[in-house]
């Protein structure tokens, strides 16, 4: 396992869901969030890295973004169940939201699953969410950008309308799904000593600029992508370049090499604030590479 920071090294407490008693001690309360899973070789990814994630950090919650988890493009119902069937306690998407049409209904649900709250009221489901979980609830936002991305209105209004319809939730989080790194940068310094934390997605890169602003708000500009690292943002990488090379369409399919979980780990302090944010760059187990 590679990380870009050492381990906190706290105690081996397990998840609230999780297969241990606790140690007695309180555990702060904190949540593993996973940048963009990409087809189905990250959604084995995420299947394959997600217990050893809970042995060694004990994550409150976790929470991922699903854009592409349905083929690299969109989500299922049946994908979402998966996912939270197997710990997953909230689901943030993106500009994919739509491409399956299938996940319309669902999104109307009741399932704890977000696509971007600035979209068109029109448009189906819903940008926020609550989950509980030690009897502490987490707010889950989910913001498109405006900049050369597709959104019917604008993320830095609308979020005032999402905080508004969270109640009384501990901890919230925001996943800023854009394009453009000043447009997540400026999001995070709008939402500083406000939210837990402001985590950027879409661009399927990770970025090194973790850290905890000085009023209290975890913030990254990208998570990265849980995926295949072999690849062009989780295309495989011939056709990415021949597109490029070539100036004509191509069909894109998506890559199946070096898959790699990204995600953050943010640790909570106070309400709404965040004491730590770590990020986990981590390859597929290697014994799990016998694909099933
Ligand atoms: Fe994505
Ligand atoms: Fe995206």
């Amino acid at each position: 396992m590679a990380e870009a920071e050492a381990s906190p090294g706290e105690p081996a407490a397990r998840s609230p869901r999780g297969d241990a008693a606790p140690t007695g001690a309180v555990r702060d309360t904190s949540i593993l969030f996973i940048g963009d899973v990409v087809g189905s070789l990250g959604r084995r990814t995420l299947t394959d890295c997600l217990p050893m994630l809970r042995e060694r950090h004990a994550p409150t919650f976790v929470v991922v973004n699903g854009e592409n988890a349905a083929g690299g493009l969109g989500i299922t119902p049946k994908i979402a169940e998966q996912m939270f069937a197997g710990g997953v306690d909230a689901i943030t998407l993106g500009n994919h939201a739509y491409r399956r049409r299938e996940i319309f209904a669902y999104l109307e649900g009741d399932r704890p699953i977000v696509r971007p709250a600035n979209y068109l009221r029109s448009q189906p489901g819903r940008g926020v969410c609550v989950v509980e979980a030690d009897g502490v609830r987490l707010g889950v936002v989910n913001l498109s950008g405006n900049v050369y991305m597709r959104a019917g209105r604008s993320a830095f209004t609308e979020i005032e309308v999402a905080l508004g319809e969270l109640g009384g939730a501990e901890h919230v989080l925001v996943d800023m799904h854009a394009e453009a790194t000043s447009e997540k940068v400026a999001m995070g310094w709008h939402l500083d000593g406000r939210v837990t934390a402001v985590v950027g997605t879409h661009t399927h890169v990770p970025s090194a600029d973790a850290r905890v602003l000085p009023g209290g708000t975890a913030y990254i500009t990208d998570v990265g992508m849980t995926g295949p690292r072999g690849g062009v943002i989780g295309v495989k990488r011939e056709q990415a370049v021949e597109a490029l090379l070539t100036q004509m369409p191509v069909r894109f399919e998506t890559s199946e090499e070096d898959p790699w979980l990204m995600g953050v780990l943010i640790t909570c302090s106070g309400p709404r604030r965040a004491r730590a944010i770590e990020q986990l760059l981590m390859p597929r187990p290697p014994a799990a590479g016998q694909d099933r």
